[in-house]
């Protein structure tokens, strides 16, 4: 079987996620499930990023230590995940016992190859972002990323030696044309970053102790950046001993990370790789930014955040996913707000799916409770909407392997659409009345419900509650292979459709106002 291996950037724990940061996870977790769905062997990580100053400081405000911070956020994180449906393989932290041993091991292994050497560092330090910058990567005398002040600070370091790496970088950007996505964060990294000159980067701090510690020199902790991309093949037990999962999955097929740390992921990261003689992830995607309504990015520090559970609790886990994967293109920013929301459940999800899902059902009910006859008449309606179906598996495939979840949802949609004119093109009503027209409506019954099946089918990755009714529904097993979503006419007759409850009942327009206060 084939393996597939997807990761979400590890969090840091430094405060309650917002949309914008479960953004990320719930793309990554729509993707597992496609390809789950088409047979893969997947392996799906995520975790949190404990370690580092910023933590060692939150936990010092809190009055706690930073374990004892970093359990309760996690927990809470975990819970959030729960909450969202999110089918990871792996949680991991990087205060497990197994990946500080494998840091100190990979640490090591490359001082003792020359890749890491003892020097002192000078520099300007972004406290947030655990980042150093030099004079020329500020932006107005600030942090590039964060806009923050930053602090001149100097240290006796350990040093990686990234600069040897530039022109192994251009040619692995050049000979792996899909290895940074989207296309223009490349141009970007080769401009901004590797062009002006790649500097050592240091690796190690004395300043704080919240950290991996330098096994063989004490006082030093492990940058928490090295710390951090490192989870990735950790957690498949590299260096633990026992790496069977290492052997099966590495490399990673797709790391997902915010635009703001693709250059972690496309520079120091394969540069580590290369520095270990590892082999290279296949791709790393760098999706956009959730904005606030004010066109900011949403983060606690803007203060503009809005809490994941209040709004799974307010309009169902289902639609928060399907909102987030639909309205933003993912590899660009777009603005969150209830009101855009209100109108995704209520034109896609109430009008659209839900309609077509409970008229389909009621009426295969009523007219065929006993099952789907199989005596049937085809008509002249039947040919768009059939061939329109035969295609949108393939379609919602291939944008689904470019990770363009919108144009799959887009293709999708166009089906349950086409249908539901098929309803009122054919109208089923009329052919009710008499038994002569019996075969044609028992053609138009079951064209809807095979219509209904596909799409239950291709949602199964978006919307997994919801595709789990529609097959309920249909009496069919919840567990599906994405091939029967490919396939016109799998429904055996006889099959016995049940009614069933509004899937998204539509949401009162007032209530898209000024929710954001207790979401
Ligand atoms: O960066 N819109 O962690 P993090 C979309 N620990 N995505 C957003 C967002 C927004 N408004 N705000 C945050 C880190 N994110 C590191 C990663 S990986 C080895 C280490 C996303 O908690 C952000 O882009 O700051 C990133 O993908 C994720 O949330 C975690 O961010
Ligand atoms: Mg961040």
């Amino acid at each position: 079987m084939s393996t597939f291996y997807i990761t979400t950037p590890i969090y840091y724990p430094s405060g309650n996620l917002h949309i914008g940061n479960v953004y990320p996870t719930v793309a990554a977790d729509a993707m597992a499930r496609f390809k789950r769905l088409q047979g893969f062997d997947v392996f799906f990580l995520t975790g949190t990023d404990e370690h580092g100053q910023k933590i060692e400081l939150k936990a010092k405000e809190t009055g706690v230590t930073p374990k004892e911070y970093v359990d309760g956020i996690v927990a809470g994180i975990q819970a959030l995940w729960e909450t969202l449906n999110i089918s990871y393989d792996q949680y991991i932290r990087t205060t497990d016992g197994t990946h500080m041993a494998a840091i100190q091991k990979i640490f090591r292994r490359l001082f003792d190859a020359g890749e890491i050497y003892k020097g002192k560092y000078k520099g300007l330090y972004c406290t947030p972002c655990e980042s150093f910058w030099t004079e020329s990567q500020l932006v107005n005398e600030k942090c590039p990323d964060c806009g923050r002040k930053v602090q001149p600070a100097e240290e006796e370091a350990y040093f990686f030696r990234l600069s040897k790496y530039a022109d192994k970088l251009l040619a692995l950007y050049e000979e792996n044309p899909e290895f940074i996505q989207p296309v223009s964060r490349k141009n970007e990294m080769i401009q901004n970053f590797i062009k002006p000159g790649l500097e050592d980067l240091c690796v190690s701090r004395t300043s704080f102790t919240w950290g991996i510690p330098v096994d063989f020199d004490p006082g030093h902790v492990v940058y928490v950046w090295l710390d951090a991309l490192a989870n990735y093949i950790t957690a498949l037990g590299y260096e633990s001993g026992d790496d069977s999962l290492y052997k099966k999955f590495w490399p990673a097929d797709v790391h997902l990370v915010g635009k703001e740390i693709v250059r972690f992921h496309t520079i120091i990261w394969p540069a580590m790789l290369m520095a270990l003689g590892e082999p290279l992830p296949k791709k790393v995607f760098g999706h956009g930014w959730l904005l606030g309504v004010s066109g900011d990015k949403m983060s606690k520090s803007v203060g503009n955040v809005v809490d994941p559970t209040a709004l799974c609790r307010h309009y169902s886990v289902d639609a928060v996913r399907y909102f987030l994967l639909r309205e933003i293109p993912f590899g660009s920013d777009g603005q969150f707000s209830n009101a855009a929301l209100v109108s995704r459940i209520n034109a896609d999800l109430a009008n659209d799916l839900g309609n077509l899902v409970s008229r389909t059902a009621a009426m295969a009910d009523k007219y065929f409770g006993g099952g789907l006859p199989e005596e049937r008449h085809s008509g002249p309606e039947d040919g768009s909407l059939i061939a329109l179906a035969k295609e949108t598996g393939q379609k919602a495939e291939e944008h689904l392997e470019r990770l363009e979840f919108s144009l799959a949802l887009t293709e999708i949609f166009r089906l349950v659409s086409r249908s539901n004119k098929y309803i009122d093109e054919t109208a089923p009503w009329q052919l009710a009345k008499n038994e002569e027209t019996k075969p044609r409506l028992a053609a138009v019954i079951y064209n809807l419900c095979e219509s209904v099946r596909l799409a239950g089918v291709l949602l199964a990755p978006f919307i997994p509650s919801a595709a789990a009714a529609i097959r309920e529904c249909l009496s069919l097993p919840v567990d599906c292979v994405w091939e029967e979503g490919k396939q016109w006419g799998l429904l055996p007759h006889g099959t016995i459709v049940k009614k069933i409850p509004p899937l998204f009942p539509r949401i009162d327009k007032m209530d898209s106002g000024q929710r954001t206060a207790d979401t």
